[in-house]
């Protein structure tokens, strides 16, 4: 057994549930009890980049009744393009047994319909990146070679976001989220002819959490807070700050809507 899955075995409690929370989005955490956590770089190899408002922090939270695991501070291609990171971290908790992966994160609205603040639900993604998390050795004992994604975003758990956000009254959109390597934001060119491949909401990570969670047959729930309109798409220009402060307001729908989802779970 590898050193991560030791040490998360030994917090002090075990759950079947994952959040990965996006930019943001890490004061989720206060509306939890926090129970244990486990600092990354005390057990992998990642230099945690505090300056971009990642942490690199797995926590073991309770939420109303129910024990989930946070991973606050995820890593991203454009780090470094080859890091192994978060397969690792996928994988160690598809070892611990879990059933279900909740992927949150920041992304640009490439559907003119959508506004800054809209929380879409992913109904299925568009992998830009050039890469794929799984290329290399195959964990057998974890999934096949070869993947199935037709429903990479579990039908079932799309089903009861929308039954949960018509009983809170929270608006959501649907979409398509495409991954872009970056760290540069975009073109304007680009992004309409992503627009014409299908893509709703633009952004740089998830995808590759979510084929690592697939190979190991873990269902997953994607939602993406529409942070900005995408490049060109309106004359504001990019910056992290500014979805950082979108994300947050946002905030307090995502997370009625998530400990909803996690009550009925
Ligand atoms: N593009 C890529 N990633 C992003 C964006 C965007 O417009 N907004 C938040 N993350």
């Amino acid at each position: 057994m590898n050193k991560l899955v030791e040490k998360l075995n030994q917090l002090k409690e075990k759950s079947e549930i994952l959040i990965i929370l996006g930019s943001g989005l890490n004061e989720f955490l206060k509306a939890t009890e926090i129970i244990d956590s486990l600092a990354l770089e005390k057990v992998l190899d990642v230099k945690t980049d505090k300056s971009i408002g990642h942490v690199g922090i797995i926590y073991l939270v309770k939420v109303k009744d129910k024990y989930v695991y946070i991973l606050s501070g995820r890593k991203h291609y454009y780090e470094n393009p080859s890091d192994k990171t978060m397969r690792s971290i996928i994988q160690a908790f598809a070892y611990l047994g879990i059933k279900t992966l909740i992927v949150s994160n920041a992304a640009g609205g490439m559907n003119e319909s959508f506004k800054p603040g809209d929380i879409m639900i992913i109904d299925d993604h568009i992998n830009m990146l050039g890469r794929n998390p799984l290329v290399g050795d195959n964990n057998n004992d974890l999934g096949p070679r070869f993947v199935d994604m037709s429903e990479a975003y579990d039908k079932n758990y799309r089903n009861l976001i929308d039954q949960i956000s018509k009983d809170l009254a929270i608006d959501i959109k649907h979409g398509i989220y495409m991954s872009y390597l970056g760290p540069s934001y975009e073109t304007p060119a680009e992004i309409k002819a992503f627009r014409m491949l299908g893509g709703d909401a633009i952004g740089m990570s998830t995808v590759p959490e979510v084929i690592v969670a697939r190979h190991a047959s873990i269902k997953v729930l994607g939602i993406s807070i529409i942070t900005n309109m995408a490049s060109g798409i309106s004359k504001e220009k990019l910056s992290h700050e500014d979805v950082l402060k979108t994300s947050q307001k946002s905030l307090s729908r995502f997370s009625s809507l998530l400990t909803s989802f996690l009550k009925h779970i």
